[in-house]
């Protein structure tokens, strides 16, 4: 009984090793593996992208990369061939062909035509024809053109005071997304007033948000009320537009913080420039 463990022992150790030399084998004469993929996610329309289908064929011969967008073959690069880069005609897909190669691809200028799941496929040579095939999906954004616009509110509030603005931001695609601060802190989902979007014939959207609540005395820390609305679309791009209001008649509580002290200060200084060019 007592030899049973031993032999166990024995048998998975040599299990171990059969693997290990398995993996070794394998990873040896399976050559082809992947380095690196990437089909970015998000573009901005216009723009030059790269796509890249970064590989190691190890001790095979690559035969062909090739790309495909939507299943349809736009690229190629051979190098048994004389004309090793060939690409094929495709909507919203241009080459360059100077910028491409084995390992990646340049697409010019792309628009929305462009958007779509991207497809490389790697093939190597006789005898074992191994393959590697990857895709990623691709979205064109049209960014907004123009500021960020905040409308309404007023310049000071009393506690009690109903506070109401609207945050909208140009036409996009897809629609940026807005959010509202109330001195630096999201804004309660109660607080929001959401409206339908406005579309442009192009399909472009433009969001609006709208902000309404009833000023509380805590509003007002530094004796001012910060209001800022942001925009945002995929991490392309980030737009703000501030708001400001101060507590009105100003809080006898609040003069004794920093924040309205410095004002104080601010206030000093411009009456005497004002003494100063009377004089
Ligand atoms: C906010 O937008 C809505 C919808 O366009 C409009 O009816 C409302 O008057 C606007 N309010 C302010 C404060 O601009
Ligand atoms: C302030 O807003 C509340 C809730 O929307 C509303 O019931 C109230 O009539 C408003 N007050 C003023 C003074 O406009």
């Amino acid at each position: 009984m007592t030899k049973w463990p031993l032999f166990r022992g024995m048998l998975s150790q040599l299990h171990l090793l059969l693997l290990l030399q398995l993996t070794l084998h394998r990873g040896g004469a399976h050559g082809l593996q992947w380095l690196r993929f990437t089909v970015p996610r998000w573009v901005v329309e216009g723009a030059d992208v790269q796509l890249t289908c970064q590989f190691d064929v190890e001790k095979d011969m690559l035969y062909s990369v090739k790309w495909y967008k939507q299943g349809r073959e736009f690229y190629r690069y051979v190098p048994a061939e004389p004309r090793m880069k060939q690409d094929y005609p495709l909507p919203g897909v241009i080459v360059d062909k100077e910028r491409s190669g084995a390992q990646q691809v340049t697409l010019r200028s792309v628009g929305r035509e462009s958007a779509g799941r991207y497809k490389c496929e790697v093939l190597t040579e006789a005898p074992l024809f191994r393959t590697l095939v990857k895709s990623g999906e691709m979205g064109v954004v049209q960014l907004p053109r123009g500021p960020l616009t905040v409308t309404g509110g007023q310049d000071a509030y009393q506690p009690g005071t109903n506070v109401t603005l609207n945050c909208s931001a140009p036409h996009s695609l897809p629609a940026s997304e807005l959010t509202w601060y109330i001195n630096d802190q999201q804004a309660p989902q109660e607080y929001l007033v959401n409206y339908r979007p406005q579309y442009d014939p192009s399909g472009g959207v433009s969001p609006r948000l709208g902000l309404h609540f009833t000023a509380q005395r805590w509003h007002f820390p530094t004796g001012e009320l910060r209001l800022k609305c942001t925009a945002a679309l995929h991490r392309l791009y980030t737009e703000e537009a501030l708001h400001r209001g101060a507590a009105s008649p100003p809080d006898p509580g609040l003069l004794m913080t920093d924040g309205a002290d410095k004002m104080d200060i601010s206030n000093i200084f411009t009456l005497t420039a004002l003494l100063l060019l009377l004089g």
